[in-house]
């Protein structure tokens, strides 16, 4: 079987499972936690992995379940949580105390249904696949609870899954209020679960803090899932990475670095060609047609679009933009929310800043800043030029140095250039001002009027020679 049949039949196998299991699913985040160890003024889970929250990832992921509703559960921080997050879709509950994981999942449950199924994840858990919780869920619809484990290596400082003598779950015990043979156990409570509604509300109330922490603890449901005769079916996670948390800066550096390998190998597969897939960085999206070649430490952030054959040279940080067929941006350039159209070349060290829009063949050469410009076919603004709110025709060949003097201090005006024009170097053109069609300006203008098309117009101070001067000599 193709790679690609196998692919589709997985999309709709899931879709299956989706229609099946998540009708009625209330996923609860936990992100009330204090972070501690981020050592951070900022709440821990507004802290980014590939320029997104880690609380917006799981958010995301949580949304591709298509559940009835998203409970996120916030306390540290809480205002500017809710602040920077304010576009996402969910319920905010407020956690003011953090007791515990238990505690914490007990403030959503008012708005819970008993019929619901409820998802718990962790807000500090970015990187958890859409499959891995459709089967989790898949799962706990056998027995009304699920939960995902995984095996580590070294599994201290988590929840250790004790087993009966059958194999199934016992019970989980965290890691200070373990025996020195429960220490051994590698497989780890993920912290991620599935189960009923009602069940959940019944075991909550339950809940005790008479353990090594004093706090109310999620996983004890595990022991009264056991008393009242539900198996508790077990899901382990692929890697461990999936179900990584973030606790400090290490382990986010580590798990944006695998993310971004990740991203740069499907990139890769789908055609691209990256010089060192280990120096590239996608923030946001990129949707890339055939041969487009990638050199070191280049950016994409937001939304990118790059057409057929596009290069991109070292060191380049390019956001929102989308650059078309065989354009080639040379290094050091920076691109903010611009459409730069076919077989144009940029930089090295070009600046292109937003609500600019290049047609075909335009070539922008190096600390040339434009701005909220359009530019038509085959110009040129090729050295050291500020060119903002402006309309460029066709084939205009702007000088080094020109400038578009396009704010007076309190307002912005526009600077309209004719096709075939010729702006000589060092020009400042003060806009509102328009250059006509195939005018020529002569090096060094200052221009304030309107120039006409054809012409010559220039302002320069007559050249002159004074005789017989001397240079001032030094004294003795
Ligand atoms: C928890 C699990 C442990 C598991 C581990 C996986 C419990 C008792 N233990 O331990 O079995 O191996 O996660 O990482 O559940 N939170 C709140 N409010 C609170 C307390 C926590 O929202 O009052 C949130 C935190 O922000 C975090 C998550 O819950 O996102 C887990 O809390 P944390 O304190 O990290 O739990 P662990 O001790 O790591
Ligand atoms: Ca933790």
């Amino acid at each position: 079987m193709s790679e690609h049949v196998e692919k589709k039949m997985d999309h709709l196998y899931l879709q299956q499972m989706m229609t099946e299991t998540t009708s009625n699913l209330a996923v609860v985040i936990l992100a009330a936690g204090q972070g501690t160890r981020m050592c951070s003024a900022l709440p821990k889970v507004l802290h980014t992995l590939a320029g997104k929250p880690l609380l917006e990832h799981v958010v995301c992921y949580a949304e591709s379940l298509d559940p009835g509703s998203i409970h996120v559960v916030y306390g540290h921080g809480g205002e500017q949580v809710r602040e920077r997050l304010s576009h996402l879709q969910v319920n905010w509950v407020l956690q003011e105390q953090q007791l515990g994981t238990g505690h914490a999942v007990e403030q959503a449950l008012p708005q819970i249904g008993t019929d619901q199924t409820v998802l718990v994840l962790y807000g500090d858990v970015p990187l958890v696949k859409s499959e891995t919780l459709l089967n989790l869920l898949n799962r706990s619809r056998e027995s009304g609870f699920s939960l995902l484990t995984v095996s580590l290596e070294s599994p201290a400082g988590y929840g250790r899954i004790v087993r009966s003598s059958d194999g199934r779950m016992a019970r989980i015990v965290e890691q200070r209020d373990a025996s020195v043979d429960e220490l051994e156990i590698r497989e780890v409570n993920t912290g991620i679960l599935a189960v009923s509604g009602d069940k959940l509300k019944g075991w909550i109330d339950e809940l005790e803090n008479g353990n090594a922490q004093g706090e109310f603890y999620l996983t004890d449901i595990v022991e009264m899932a056991v008393r009242d005769g539900v198996e508790i079916k077990t899901v382990s996670a692929a890697t461990a990475k999936e179900v990584q948390g973030v606790n400090d800066r290490l382990q986010l550096s580590q798990l944006e670095r695998a993310y971004q390998r990740d991203q740069a190998e499907q990139l890769m597969l789908d055609g691209v060609t990256l010089l060192d897939p280990d120096r590239f960085d996608l923030r946001g999206t990129a949707k890339a047609g055939q041969d487009v070649i990638i050199d070191v430490n280049v950016i994409l952030q937001g939304e990118v679009i790059l057409g057929d054959r596009v290069e991109i040279g070292a060191n380049c940080h390019i956001q929102d933009a989308t650059i078309e067929e065989g354009t080639v941006i040379l290094p050091n350039s920076v691109i903010d929310s611009a459409e730069i159209g076919p077989s144009c070349r940029i930089g090295p060290f070009a600046r292109i800043r937003p609500g600019t829009k290049l047609t075909a063949s335009a070539h922008v050469g190096n600390f040339v800043e434009l701005k909220n410009s359009q530019v038509a076919e085959g110009s040129k603004i090729n050295h050291l030029s500020y060119v903002g709110d402006s309309i460029v025709g066709a084939r205009v060949n702007i000088g080094a140095g020109v400038i578009t003097c396009n704010y007076d201090g309190a307002n912005k005006y526009r600077t309209v250039i004719g096709d075939d024009a010729f702006v000589g170097s060092d020009t400042q053109l003060v806009a509102p001002v328009e250059v006509g069609r195939g005018a020529t300006i002569g090096a060094g203008s200052t221009i304030v009027k309107d120039a006409p098309a054809d012409q010559l117009t220039l302002s320069r101070s007559k050249q002159t020679t004074i005789k017989g001067w001397r240079r001032p000599q030094k004294k003795s």
